[in-house]
């Protein structure tokens, strides 16, 4: 029987790669120059990180993480996000000593037993930038423009950035007193999960996608009202750097996130293109997750991207493949041993060359240049190669010359910088 891939677990195949390796090296480049080294965590983790982390009441922990028990009896999970990881592997390495402020950005697989759909996989992967140990305003707009200029730079436009303050641990119980006994009043409009999320986490019926829960929500009391001076203070101060960098910004109040480590700016960039699952990359601030994993007091404050939601929104020309740069087609085992010979030259200038390794024909070997999408085709033949000489086809304008070949490494360069 044919083995295939498990449901939501998706091959990037060779034809898309182009777009992905397009978008990490973007990453490297705009992340990097705002200071950001990267790191990088393992895909699995002890349960009790991402429980106490992400939070207990939270739909990931309850019901999406994929977690078994080793054979030494342990419970561990395959990450569902990197923001716990990275923070146990600051606390662990003890990163702090080396600066107080680290600002790091890790790429990878995440897991995630959700319903496949469009935009929606069991492993997906994320872009993750984290800064740890300022409790500044300013460095949340810093992560905010970083993320802003990176989405532009790969090409994304129509997008609407929103923001919102999730308060602290000070002013946030008494907003979900007030959040809760407004809707226990309506209690019996919300769905099943609703009705326990209301005793466990009522912020999370914000998010909640059945029509009734939605409609009860409306008029629901707002976060940013019950917030205290300290976080007031602090959203003005990141509203105030984002308008002095100049970036337009929605203000979303119903805007919770799924995860419970947020304490103050919550945001989010959104993309009417991708229909249901808009959301492109989410983050926020999170001043007590590291009091939860570790027992220190940190500030941390970051986001990440759906790499597969962020590709299915670039325009067609970014990231193509790399097709080759000459394909050289050969007659007979004499001349396969000259482009053999050749191809190794080339490879070592860094130009992308390919050969037929079977033998076939001439007319095969030209529509396999043709397939491959290559820029020029050398054709070898017996008597040229005696005389040092070959002929060089542009696949493009189907133009044809003799030329030397000792000097093809630089005649091709000089081409193809001309195309
Ligand atoms: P999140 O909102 O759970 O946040 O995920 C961030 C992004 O990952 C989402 O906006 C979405 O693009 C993508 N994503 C999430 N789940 C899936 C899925 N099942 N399939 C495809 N894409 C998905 C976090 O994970 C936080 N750790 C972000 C953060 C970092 N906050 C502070 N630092």
């Amino acid at each position: 029987m044919e083995i295939k891939a498990i449901r939501g677990f998706n091959d990037i195949l060779p034809g898309e790669i182009g777009r992905w390796q397009f978008v990490e090296k973007t990453v490297r480049e705009v992340f990097e120059g705002f200071g950001f080294s990267e790191i990088r965590i393992p895909v699995l983790e002890r349960t009790e990180l991402f429980a106490r982390g992400i939070g207990e009441a939270t739909d990931i922990v309850e019901k999406e993480m994929y977690t078994f028990t080793d054979r030494s009896g342990n419970s561990l999970t395959l990450r569902p996000e990197a923001t716990a990881s990275m923070a146990r592997a600051y606390l662990e390495h003890q990163l702090h000593t080396f600066d107080p402020v680290a600002k790091l950005y890790f790429m990878g697989p995440m897991f995630r037993y959700e319903r496949p759909q469009k935009g929606r996989y069991r492993q997906f992967h994320q872009i993750d930038a984290e800064v740890f140990g300022v409790h500044n305003p300013v460095v949340d707009a810093e992560v905010i423009i970083m993320l802003i200029q990176f989405l532009k730079k790969v090409g994304l436009e129509q997008l609407e950035l929103q923001i919102n303050s999730l308060g602290c641990r000070e002013c946030r119980p008494q907003y979900r007193e007030k959040l809760k006994s407004f809707l226990e009043k309506k209690s019996f409009q919300l769905c099943e999960d609703c009705q326990r999320r209301l005793q466990t986490n009522p912020l999370r019926i914000f998010d909640c996608k059945v029509d009734d829960c939605k409609q009860t929500i409306l008029g629901a009391p707002q976060v940013t009202d019950y917030l205290c001076t300290a976080c007031v203070n602090h959203f003005e101060g990141v509203k105030e750097y984002l308008s002095m960098a100049g970036l337009t910004y929605v203000l979303n109040p119903r805007m919770v996130r799924g995860l419970d480590y947020y304490t103050r700016t919550a945001f989010e960039v959104v993309s009417y293109d991708l229909g249901s699952q808009n959301a492109v990359t989410g983050g926020g601030r999170y001043d007590n997750l590291f009091q939860e994993i570790g027992g220190v007091d940190i500030p941390g404050i970051g986001f990440a991207v759906g790499m597969e939601r962020l590709i299915s929104l670039l325009p067609r020309d970014k990231g193509l493949v790399r097709y080759p740069d000459l394909f050289i087609a050969t007659l007979g085992e004499d001349t396969k041993r000259e482009a053999y010979r050749l191809a190794n030259q080339l490879h070592l200038e860094g130009l992308r060359a390919e050969f037929d390794y079977e033998g076939k024909s001439l007319k095969s070997q030209m529509r396999r240049a043709d397939k491959l999408k290559a820029s020029y085709t050398l054709i070898l033949g017996g008597d040229e190669m005696k005389r040092g000489k070959a002929v060089l086809r542009n696949m493009a304008d189907k133009s044809q010359e003799d030329i030397p070949m000792d000097e093809l490494a630089g005649t091709l360069k000089t081409k193809l910088l001309s195309h």
